[in-house]
């Protein structure tokens, strides 16, 4: 029951996907996101802050490392970690911590170059493409934590 795999063929399944997983992380969530370049993270973190009712365009961080949106029903906080890489992922493990528990959603792109900063509980999602707009969303929940919100999505 943690994990959960869901194949979206077009952009509008991804949509109705990270509707149903932002209906399940109302209380908070911390979520590193794995894939190659052009797999669909930012649009997905996308869709779930749109889904959140964020007023704000909501952009790819992968120049400032950082946005943050407050306009929604719960804070997002959505990293992208690539231009860091190993060694300047020390300058904000400050922000990482942080954001890492409580009644926010925290978002991470690139989450391999961090290296120890993850709360303990957390999900992970991986994303991959085959062909034209088909992705595959892997969901993996690590910690007791939640779990629920992993479940909440089988159904
Ligand atoms: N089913 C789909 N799910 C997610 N993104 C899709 C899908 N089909 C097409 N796309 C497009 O793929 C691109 C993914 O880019 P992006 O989310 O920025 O990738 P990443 O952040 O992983 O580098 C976007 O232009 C998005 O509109
Ligand atoms: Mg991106």
């Amino acid at each position: 029951m943690k994990t959960y795999k869901c194949i979206c063929k077009t952009l509008d399944d991804t949509k109705q996907l990270a509707q149903r997983f932002a209906e399940l992380i109302k209380d908070g969530c911390f979520v590193n996101l794995y894939g190659e370049i052009g797999a669909g993270k930012t649009a997905f973190v996308k869709l779930v802050a749109d889904a959140l009712d964020v007023k704000e365009r909501v952009t790819s961080p992968s120049f400032v490392i950082l946005n943050e949106y407050h306009t929604g029903s719960i804070p997002i906080y959505h990293f992208d970690l690539y231009r860091l890489e190993n060694e300047g992922i020390k300058t904000i493990y400050d922000e990482l911590r942080e954001y890492s528990e409580g009644k926010q959603v925290t978002f991470v792109e690139w989450a391999e170059f961090n290296q120890n900063e993850a709360p303990f509980n957390h999900i992970k999602i991986n994303v991959t493409y085959s062909d034209d707009d088909s992705r595959v969303y892997e969901f993996k929940s690590i910690g007791n934590k939640n779990k629920d919100i992993i479940k909440g999505l089988r159904v």
